[in-house]
């Protein structure tokens, strides 16, 4: 790559102005300084060299003193336009990886506090890590935007943080749960929602402002408001028979629909301390059974679409 060119105008095979026209066209030699080599009297040429960008000037015949000078004052200014912009490529790289790094530490906290959620259940972390990943296939699957993707999940892994807030003696209990037990261990939504609301932009946000704001399509939702969505609605079913809300069909936030069936599947085909999984074929059986009642159907649709990848993820995190 040269550092500058000194051009001639009237060559054989070629003139100076397309060799001009050729490099002003290119990313990398519109940038080399060009000084074109002309007869004082050829006003026509200079300006159309003029238009192509050309850095000066030198009237023929050349003195060999003013090309030594116009040389180096040509090559000054590259040298500290090069220097700028190794500095201004330096920076942009420093910036990437920082962004970076808070993108990292941002999932590991994030990871963090959904595994304190589920250490009693789950103490090596890895059913909230799946409930994630499968969140994210089935929004994918279903034609999610990829950013808002992979916003659901990485809020999917805090659906069930708020059962921080429920007492061992239900949460561990080996024996069927009481109905008030049972009332009791449902408030992890609430709590899920409180834990997160006060880390919102604005901290008197709700979650009919979220589902608003959501349905309004103006902004987009960040990790934690989906995060409070997706606590709040991951136990509503499509039929209206879930709770806390008992919402029904597509008044259920998308996320909600789409954790309900990550979390069921997760649920049923991992091993806990208390219980073996279920084969292969029950899984599938179960959320089958439940496109309609429990589940989106649409989102079902894109469970079976994508069941081999589920698979992989579970083999793979177990
Ligand atoms: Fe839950």
């Amino acid at each position: 790559m040269p550092d500058v060119v000194l051009l001639d105008i009237m060559m054989p095979k070629v003139t100076g102005l397309e060799i001009l026209s050729i490099m002003s066209g290119d990313d990398v030699l519109r940038h080399v300084p060009v000084i074109v080599l002309t007869a004082s009297t050829d006003a026509q040429t200079r300006l159309e060299s003029l238009r192509y960008g050309t850095s000066d000037f030198l009237a023929k015949p050349v003195d060999p003193c003013e090309l030594l000078l116009r040389l180096r004052n040509v090559l000054a200014a590259k040298s500290h336009r090069d220097y700028l912009a190794r500095y201004s490529e330096e920076l942009e790289e420093q910036v990437r990886l920082r962004t970076q790094e808070l993108a990292t530490s941002r999932e590991r906290i994030i990871q963090c506090l959904a595994r304190a959620g589920e250490f009693r259940d789950d103490a090596t972390g890895q059913h909230v890590i799946r409930v994630g990943r499968y969140a994210g296939l089935l929004a994918r699957e279903l034609g999610v935007a990829e950013e808002h993707a992979a916003t659901i999940e990485q809020a999917a892994q805090l659906h069930d943080v708020g059962k921080i807030g429920i007492p061992d003696a239900i949460l561990s209990k080996p024996a069927k749960l009481t109905d008030e037990e049972y009332n009791t261990i449902k408030r992890h939504c609430e709590y899920g929602i409180r834990i997160i609301q006060p880390m919102l932009d604005d901290p008197g946000t709700d979650l009919g402002d979220l589902v608003r704001k959501l349905e309004s399509k103006e902004t987009s939702l960040s990790i934690l408001e989906t995060a409070a969505i997706i606590a709040g609605t991951h136990h509503e079913k499509w039929d209206g028979s879930g709770y806390p809300n008992g919402l029904a069909g597509s008044d259920i936030p998308l996320e909600g629909r789409i954790t309900a069936v990550a979390d069921v599947y997760d649920a049923i085909s991992t091993a806990r301390p208390y219980k073996e999984p279920f084969t292969d074929e029950k899984c599938l059986g179960i959320i089958l059974e439940g496109k309609g009642g429990h589940f989106d159907p649409a989102v079902v649709d894109a469970f079976v679409a994508r069941y081999n990848d589920f698979l992989a993820i579970r083999h793979a995190t177990q």
